[in-house]
């Protein structure tokens, strides 16, 4: 059979960024280079790395070029690191760039599991890496991230300035994330969905959450389902982590609820994350769940986990998940082994990991 050829737009953006999106084409090139092998049959990925970022921002005043959006789209994938610097306000660098992408390709279903690793100490008391397993799926295109909102609404000026920021609820936008998160809870071993919200104090857009929860949940009598408002839920991360499966939640309370729940895993580093458009229109975008962390770049000693379980993500998303288990495998014989980062207890680094998950995928 014909070597299928995928293209990726690589973004590693800023700090850290660089680092693991380095470490994960590295190993997503180590499995193709040996695909023959497979029974999917040999593919290869054509990479395109794309400047943008703070750097690029300081240099030509924009995070992205203006045909950025132009010239992604006919990507089969998009690779990104992380984007923000302390040089460019954060919200300037999220909306012109990481946010402008999922926003404009429609990538409204954001897949962030929470593994636990064999090798990694958790902070959760009787963590253990064969009963915990969960999946968040995070609204990825409206709610609390719709942008609505203003300034200085009242011109009083400074000191009596007032603003607005509003969320954005639909019907249709609550109905497909969940019927997604129903979906995925049909592929699982535990087929539960938890729906969470805040519904007892924003009494409009997340009743309307509610309503459809409830509503799509009766198209699935055959898999269990809870609400549970989201302080609730965060304890819950913490008390009973066995009982959640699928975790489906609006913008900002998965983004929230997903980084408490790779810190529970061991660390932020460990955390991969899908932004999707299911319906294929434009492609998907794959990143960690982490961000730029400053405190640490260009020191070599990022955490690649969690960039290289999104490269997992990808690979299934492109229709490979025989590949896509081989890579989680060989996460799992790295940490197994004890080859660690810093930010998990070890000592190795970047580079290190990224090699010892290259020999695994080859052993
Ligand atoms: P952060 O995720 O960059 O860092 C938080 C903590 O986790 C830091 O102590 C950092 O050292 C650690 N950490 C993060 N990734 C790690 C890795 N791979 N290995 C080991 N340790 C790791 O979050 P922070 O500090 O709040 O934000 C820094 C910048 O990143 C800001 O400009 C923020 O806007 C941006 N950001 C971007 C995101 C994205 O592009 N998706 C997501 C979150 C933040
Ligand atoms: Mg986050």
């Amino acid at each position: 059979t014909a070597t299928r050829t995928f293209r990726i737009a690589a973004i590693p953006a800023d700090g850290v960024g660089a680092e693991v999106v380095a470490a994960g084409r590295a190993v997503l090139d180590a499995l193709a280079a040996d695909s023959r092998a497979d029974s999917q049959g040999a593919f290869a990925f054509d990479w395109q790395e794309f400047p943008w970022g703070c750097g690029y921002y300081e240099r030509t005043g924009k995070m992205m070029d203006d045909d950025g959006l132009e010239r992604l789209k006919d990507f089969d994938a998009i690779y990104f690191g992380a984007v923000g610097w302390p040089t460019v306000p954060d919200h300037v660098s999220l909306w012109g760039l990481r946010l402008k992408i999922c926003q404009n390709f429609d990538q409204w279903a954001n897949v962030r599991p929470v593994h636990f690793l064999p090798g990694v100490q958790s902070p959760l008391r009787k963590a253990d890496d064969t009963e915990l397993d969960w999946v968040v799926v995070r609204e990825n295109s409206e709610g609390e991230y719709a942008g609505l909102g203003g300034r200085n609404l009242a011109g009083r000026g400074q000191g009596g300035e007032v603003a607005v920021q509003s969320a954005l609820f639909t019907e249709v936008g609550c109905e497909r994330i969940m019927r997604f998160a129903f979906d995925l809870a049909r592929t699982r071993t535990r087929r539960k969905v938890s729906s969470v919200t805040k519904s007892n104090a924003q009494q409009y857009g997340m009743v309307l959450w509610d309503d459809v929860f409830r509503r799509v949940a009766a198209d699935y009598p055959d898999v269990e389902t809870e609400s549970v408002l989201v302080d609730a839920m965060s304890a819950k991360f913490v008390l009973r982590p066995e009982d959640l499966s699928v975790v489906v939640a609006s913008n900002l309370n998965a983004d929230i609820l997903s980084d408490l729940g790779s810190a529970l895993a061991g660390s932020l580093g460990l955390a991969a994350s899908a932004n999707l458009n299911p319906e294929r229109r434009f492609p998907s975008m794959f990143e960690p769940v982490h961000g730029s962390a400053p405190d640490i770049a260009g020191q070599g000693l990022a955490n690649p986990i969690g960039a290289v379980g999104s490269a997992a993500l990808m690979l299934e998303h492109f229709g490979l998940p025989d590949q896509a288990a081989r890579l989680q495998k060989a996460i799992e014989a790295t940490t197994g082994a004890g080859i660690l980062t810093r930010d998990v207890g070890g000592s190795a680094s970047t580079e290190d990991v990224t090699k010892a998950l290259i020999d695994a995928l080859n052993a």
